[in-house]
């Protein structure tokens, strides 16, 4: 993996997050290209990771063994474009990251039958505390899987499905999710405040326990479930909070919700693919 030349097509923040994340796994900086129109975004590349950058999204394509499309989804069609010689020529793995850009969409922007993983990253990638899921097309190989799990793994979790239409699920449970994390974090910290508790007090303590629940359910061994019954004594406090919670329906509204931003992730690459 690490002899395996990795061009990223636009440098924005994921692009940043991943090259930041494989190069402290020992990637070499000599074996990473940016490409990127902007000359500000491939300076910093350069000074932050001494990597090779480029303002021609062909010149570094031209140099790689994969090729990590990190545009905005709105512009991928042009910089496909772009890369469709260098990747006809070449034929090097092409990871996109791209949200809501399906499979066949980018086959028939690159033409020819590219050998195509497509990755649904989230937020915290840019802590490398992200969740990312993974499809392939059936052109990749096992090593391919195994170099585009390497790759994503560089900013977090990276979990596989074989049925691409997965990803509209993913987008609306791990793509959104961070969003509703906060959303829950902002009315805890609003209803400790009706309770008097100072600003500062509430925030810090919401946060805190965010993170503490957060690191039990994922370092623990228990299910959340578990979790949460262990801490529930009959009659008690947490009992009294969570009966109020039940009886409003969360559950339900959780459905609800991950249902609409199904259906809108859906509907948005309907609108991407057209191009
Ligand atoms: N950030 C996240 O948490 C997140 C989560 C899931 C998925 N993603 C996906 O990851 C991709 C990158 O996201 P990001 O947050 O890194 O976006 P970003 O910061 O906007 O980075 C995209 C970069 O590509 C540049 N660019 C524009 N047109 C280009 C072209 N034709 N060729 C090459 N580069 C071009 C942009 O320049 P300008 O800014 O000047 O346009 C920018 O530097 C997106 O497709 C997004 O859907 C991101």
């Amino acid at each position: 993996m690490d002899k395996q030349t990795i061009a990223f097509i636009g440098g924005g923040n994921m692009a940043h997050s991943l090259v930041g994340g494989l190069i402290a796994g020992g990637h070499p900086p000599e074996r990473i290209w940016v490409a990127d129109p902007f000359v500000d975004q491939i300076d910093s590349h350069r000074h932050r990771h001494r990597v090779n950058v480029t303002q021609e999204n062909s010149e570094a394509a031209a140099h790689a063994d994969v090729v990590v499309l990190a545009t905005k989804p709105q512009v991928l069609a042009e910089a496909a474009e772009e890369i469709r010689a260098a990747v006809a020529e070449n034929g090097p793995l092409v990871l996109s990251i791209a949200a809501g850009i399906r499979e066949p969409d980018l086959r028939r922007w690159l033409g020819g039958d590219p050998r195509i993983v497509r990755a649904m990253p989230n937020t915290p990638s840019l802590l490398q505390a992200g969740a990312t899921v993974l499809y392939a097309n059936p052109e990749v190989s096992q090593d391919e899987k195994a170099t585009a799990q390497t790759i994503m793994e560089a900013v977090g979790l990276a979990l596989w499905v074989d049925d691409e239409n997965h990803m509209d699920a993913v987008t609306a449970t791990s793509g959104s999710g961070p969003a509703y994390f906060f959303l829950v974090m902002e009315a805890m910290i609003e209803a400790a405040k009706k309770l008097d508790l100072p600003a500062e007090v509430a925030e810090k303590l919401v946060l805190q326990t965010a993170l503490g629940a957060a690191r039990m359910a994922v370092e623990g061994e228990d299910d959340p479930a578990s979790l949460r019954r262990k801490v529930t004594s009959p009659g008690g406090t947490t009992a009294a909070a969570l009966e109020v919670l039940e009886s409003e329906g969360l559950g339900e509204s959780f459905e609800r919700a991950l249902k609409a931003a199904r259906d809108r992730s859906r509907s948005l690459s309907e609108e991407f693919g057209q191009a």
